[in-house]
């Protein structure tokens, strides 16, 4: 994607919002940077822990809220009826498929789409009449949208310029800006001088030097190599855990969204169909769509048996049978799609509760290093992944035992697998 320059200007004016005293940071990778001038260590210091106290105190309390807000283009719904709520300093993530509505929904948080219907508030106003520049949010964008003819330090400078402040100010702010970022020393080059992680830390100095209270981020990583998108994803959590600023981000990388968040919203057809904590979600998925989109897993196609406590016997083709946590409505009779994660199974009965228990035969074995991925192929065919230990040893075509706990076995009623939703790996049926 290639961003005209007209586009960059309009956007990079985002948020001429009240300037705000800068309080003396240093990087967030390196504890051994010097406070800025003016300040004593110690006022630094108080500075970086008063902010994670405020931030990991008021969490709890609603910053942004989408109150029933929905977005038509013309008879499409791009985002269906969105009640949200990110909490102050928190880091939020939509998640979720192409075409799912992330970017709209925070396409008219910034003010660059207005909803069709429902109000957004931030701090408890609505910012229906708000237009972006007045929303005191910065925003980074994939294509990084820097301008081309300015140095790094005249594009960080930027949105401080456009707001008039004072320029004996914008030195010293745009200084403390690129030293988070550890991009002072090329200050002034071109973007075109820059790697792809250099231009997107530029833009991300950009969009804090002028202290926002909201940071917006649109696939932010979305252009960077496997190693600098990992290596971003925990210099964005570090810069965000330092500032305690808000932030909502947009990806449809699930590894992304888990590493960075404090709670992840998942996207599905333009509904939020889940949000919740990585952990939450990882482990206690709402929805087949959630657990086959976060994370891998297995699925298993069967019929429900019988019901009770909140599990199920389900019947597998072949003879074969699970038992299950029941999520949602899960009737006797009823199909069912079956989830268990590859490192739920394990070869071995000891050390947990082992329900279910099955033969299988190794048709292939992947080596990764860390860990092998066994392909095993149940009595009725079916084939599961199974992740164990590097050193485990079986061999191609060998017959393993495959236990698992029905705790850790979710049952989904079969209309959620109609949707077309497919799993992540190992679809049997
Ligand atoms: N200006 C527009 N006019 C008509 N339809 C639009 C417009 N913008 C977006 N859409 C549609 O709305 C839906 C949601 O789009 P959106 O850009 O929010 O998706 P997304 O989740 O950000 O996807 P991606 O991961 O591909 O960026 C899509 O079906 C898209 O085609
Ligand atoms: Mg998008």
């Amino acid at each position: 994607m290639v961003s005209t320059t007209q586009d960059s200007t309009a956007r990079s004016g985002l948020a001429a919002g009240p300037n705000l005293a800068s309080p003396s940071r240093g990087s967030p990778l390196d504890d051994r940077a010097e406070p800025a001038e003016g300040r004593d260590a110690s006022a630094a210091t108080a500075t970086r822990s008063d902010n994670s106290t405020r931030s990991a105190r008021s969490r709890d309390e609603t910053f942004v809220e989408f109150i029933d807000v929905e977005k038509m283009y013309g008879d499409f719904q791009a985002v269906k009826r969105l009640r949200l709520t990110v909490g102050r300093g928190e880091f939020l993530t939509f998640l979720g498929p192409s075409g799912s509505g992330k970017t709209t929904t925070l396409n008219m948080l910034a003010g660059f789409e207005r909803p069709s219907q429902g109000v957004i508030t931030l701090a408890g106003k609505s910012v229906d009449r708000l237009p972006p520049y007045e929303r005191n949010i910065g925003m980074v964008f994939q294509n990084y949208a820097l301008f081309p003819h300015m140095s790094v330090e005249q594009n960080v400078a930027f949105p401080l310029s456009v707001r008039k402040t004072p320029k004996a100010d914008i030195a010293p702010r745009v200084r403390r800006a690129l030293e988070m970022v550890r991009l002072e020393q090329f200050k002034h080059r071109k973007p075109a001088q820059l790697s792809g992680g250099q231009q997107q830390r530029v833009a991300l100095a950009r969009a804090l030097v002028f202290e926002p209270t909201l940071v917006l981020m649109d696939e932010p990583l979305g252009a960077l190599d496997k190693k600098l998108r990992e290596h971003m994803q925990i210099e964005l959590k570090q810069i965000h855990e330092m500032l305690g600023v808000t932030m909502v981000c947009v990806t449809h990388d699930q590894t992304e969204a888990l590493t960075m968040s404090d709670r992840v919203a998942v996207f599905d057809h333009g509904a939020v169909v889940q949000i919740g904590t990585p952990h939450g979600l990882y482990n206690e998925p709402a929805t087949e769509f959630v657990a086959s989109f976060i994370g891998e897993n297995n699925a298993l196609d069967g019929v429900v048996e019988s019901v009770g406590a909140g599990q199920c016997l389900v019947a597998l083709p072949g003879g074969l049978k699970a038992t299950a946590l029941s999520i949602g409505d899960i009737r006797p009779g009823g199909p069912v799609r079956l989830t268990i994660r590859p490192e739920r199974i394990a070869l071995s009965a000891g050390g947990g509760p082992t329900d279910n228990s099955h033969q299988a035969t190794v048709d292939d074995r992947i080596y990764h290093g860390d860990h092998q991925r066994l392909l095993a192929r149940l009595a009725n065919g079916q084939v599961l992944t199974v992740k164990v230990g590097p050193e485990m040893a079986a061999a191609t075509n060998e017959t393993v035992d495959l236990f698992w706990s029905s705790t850790d076995c979710r049952a989904f009623p079969a209309s959620a697998v109609a949707d077309g939703n497919q799993p992540s790996i190992g679809r049997a049926s």
